[in-house]
């Protein structure tokens, strides 16, 4: 049985979901009328690719991959020739004998999956007429759909830092592999005895509810990126402060990522490099150094593009929810965009706290008092996010932690 702080909390999670629905149907029927068709269809049309699910239960494990036809290789993605794209020595280095790259070339499913040269993060020299205009037929976290030019076009122009433009500097990685953890918050590890196979990695990445202090030994301490979008990371401070969440991870080395899911992130991440109070929007008056600490300056923060958030839902997770009435509200979890991100750019990724074929073995999270079963959220598709893993571990293209 949950407390009735817990009860209270669901219930204003669910009110503030089904009016956030009414208000994107609302939306969709008065100003722009497309039908939901329409959005899903604009979603995919730049990659033909499609990740069919070939079952209708929603049971783990009843998900295929499925390969549609037609897919023009790099076509849509590649950056325009001015752009300085960072040219990490992705090559495989010696010391790295088996890197999610080369796994992943060499398997004859996630081969035609994967595309490396997708970028990854977005920076100012993105913000071109032509970017706009392509990006601005796309809701978000896909594209710019509704969003103020000048609120996205000033944030961008602070992303000019070199930091901007990769996750991480891999010179300073002599040995050549780079290895990253990625820690979700799911209850399987809660007892894990992790903690230090965990900080081992050379980078860790963590996200929204992600409590440390008394979890040292299941979940480490290392943070090197703490992933999020501004409405997961408040909801997250309210939702599991009463389990210790009282506060974002802070610190010297420590680097934001950004999930652009709303114009409240772009917002927030224009104020939290200037280090003033959000001036306008559902957060005005917010600083940003209340969740981001002291230091104000480009480096501290990256920003996902949305078509690499276009790219990951159209080919690794491309849910049955996008065909349905609110499809357009349908995308990854966080969790999922932190593993694919960390996929994209460390040479061997291992994934900790994410959900497993067993996970009604486990409470939602690690910090629970009382086993909770798992929270489905409308807008999530967890199994077909296990699917993947699973079928990730398998092709030994990365780890999973399962127990
Ligand atoms: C980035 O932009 C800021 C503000 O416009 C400017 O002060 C700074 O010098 C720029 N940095 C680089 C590396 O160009
Ligand atoms: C976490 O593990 C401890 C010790 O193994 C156990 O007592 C507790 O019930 C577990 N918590 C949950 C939520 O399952």
């Amino acid at each position: 049985m949950g407390s009735p702080r817990w009860k209270r909390l669901c219930l204003l999670l669910l009110a503030a979901l089904t009016s956030s629905v009414l208000l994107y149907g609302h939306y969709y029927a008065t100003v722009e009328s497309p039908t939901s068709q329409r959005i899903i269809a604009s979603l995919l049309q730049p990659q033909p690719l499609i990740l069919a699910s070939s079952g209708t239960s929603h049971r783990a494990g009843s998900h295929r991959w499925a390969l549609g036809g037609g897919l023009e290789r790099g076509k849509f993605f590649r950056p325009s020739t001015d752009l300085e794209e960072p040219k990490p020595s992705r090559q495989q280095p010696s010391t790295c004998p088996s890197s999610v790259m080369a796994r992943a070339k060499a398997d004859p499913k996630f081969g035609d999956i994967f595309l490396f040269d997708t970028p990854v993060l977005m920076w100012d020299q993105h913000f071109t007429t032509e970017t706009w205009d392509r990006l601005k037929t796309r809701h978000v976290p896909y594209g710019w759909q509704g969003l103020s030019h000048t609120a996205v076009g000033s944030t961008l122009q602070l992303l000019n830092a070199s930091a901007n433009r990769q996750l991480f500097d891999r010179d300073s990685f002599p040995g050549g592999c780079v290895r990253c953890a990625v820690v979700g918050n799911g209850g399987i590890l809660n007892g894990s005895r992790q903690g230090k196979a965990i900080d081992a990695h050379d980078l860790v990445f963590r996200l929204n509810g992600a409590v440390i202090k008394g979890f040292e030994e299941d979940v480490g301490t290392k943070i090197s990126f703490y992933g999020f979008t501004v409405n997961t990371m408040k909801n997250s401070l309210i939702a599991y402060e009463e389990y210790g969440f009282s506060q974002v991870p802070q610190g010297k080395d420590l680097r934001y990522i950004f999930i652009p899911s709303d114009i409240r992130d772009y917002v927030m991440l224009k104020a939290a490099i200037q280090g003033r109070p959000v001036p306008e929007g559902s957060d005005r008056g917010d600083r940003p150094q209340k969740y981001f600490g002291p230091e104000a300056s480009a480096e501290k923060f990256k920003l996902l593009h949305p078509d690499f958030l276009q790219y990951l839902t159209a080919r690794f997770l491309r849910s049955e929810l996008l065909d349905m009435q609110y499809g357009s509200l349908y995308m990854p979890s966080t969790g999922a965009l932190m593993l694919l991100t960390a996929l994209h750019t460390c040479d061997q990724v291992s994934a900790y706290g994410f959900i497993t074929s067993n996970y009604e073995e486990f409470s939602d999270h690690y910090y629970e008092t009382e086993k909770k079963p798992l929270v489905f959220y409308a807008n999530h598709d967890m199994m077909l996010e296990a699917a993947l893993w699973r079928s990730l571990h398998r092709a030994g293209i990365m780890t999973l932690y399962q127990r």
